[in-house]
């Protein structure tokens, strides 16, 4: 465009999902805004953030959205999905029941998310590993047998964030 636009190459929608409290707003806030809260409010309905970055040459706008994890306060499931290129399921490696969903989340992205898209596990809060409830090597068995990236994050400390929105962006390119 001729005012402050960039020129952008490729647009692409990641969609964030996992349990109600599993850092899904904070870690987008990390990589959107470098920024994080430890009173963060559950999120009501659909919101999303916009980064764009360069890689390899070619200006790409990431477009993440982000949904409650709370049913009750979930938006319509098929357009949160439409269009989307890229799926981080998160699970609060301190929580193994948000872990133990991680198959029902897949189950209803599979459902609704084109079949080529992108999916990577995130197990965040990795700052507090005296209370990790996940091994490590649980989530990689379950990463490889759905033949999903894997990746152990802190939004609090900034561990792995920019590298998982990276790889998976990198990985739809
Ligand atoms: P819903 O919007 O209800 O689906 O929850 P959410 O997945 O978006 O969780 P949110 O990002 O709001 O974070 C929930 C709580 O976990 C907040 O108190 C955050 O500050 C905290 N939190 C998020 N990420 C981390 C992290 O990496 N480490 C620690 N220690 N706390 C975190
Ligand atoms: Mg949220």
């Amino acid at each position: 465009g001729g005012d402050f636009n960039q020129n952008i190459d490729y647009v692409f929608k990641v969609v964030l999902i996992g349990d109600s409290a599993v850092g899904k707003s904070q870690l987008l806030a990390r990589f959107s805004r470098n920024q994080f809260s430890l009173d963060s409010k559950a999120t009501i309905g659909v919101e999303f953030q916009t980064k764009t970055l360069v890689i390899d040459n070619k200006t790409v706008k990431a477009q993440i959205w982000d949904t409650a994890g709370q049913e009750r306060y979930r938006a319509v499931t098929s357009a949160y999905y439409r269009g989307a290129v890229g799926a981080m399921l998160v699970y609060d490696m301190t929580k193994r029941q948000s872990f133990d969903n991680m198959a029902r989340w897949l189950e209803e992205l599979r459902g609704h998310a084109d079949k080529n898209i992108v999916v990577m596990l995130i197990g965040n809060k990795c700052d507090l590993g005296s209370l990790r409830a996940v091994p490590t090597e649980d989530a990689q068995e379950f990463a490889q047998r759905e033949n999903l990236f894997f990746m152990e994050t802190s939004a609090l400390e900034s561990t792995n964030v920019e590298t998982a929105f990276l790889t998976i962006l990198t990985e739809i390119y």
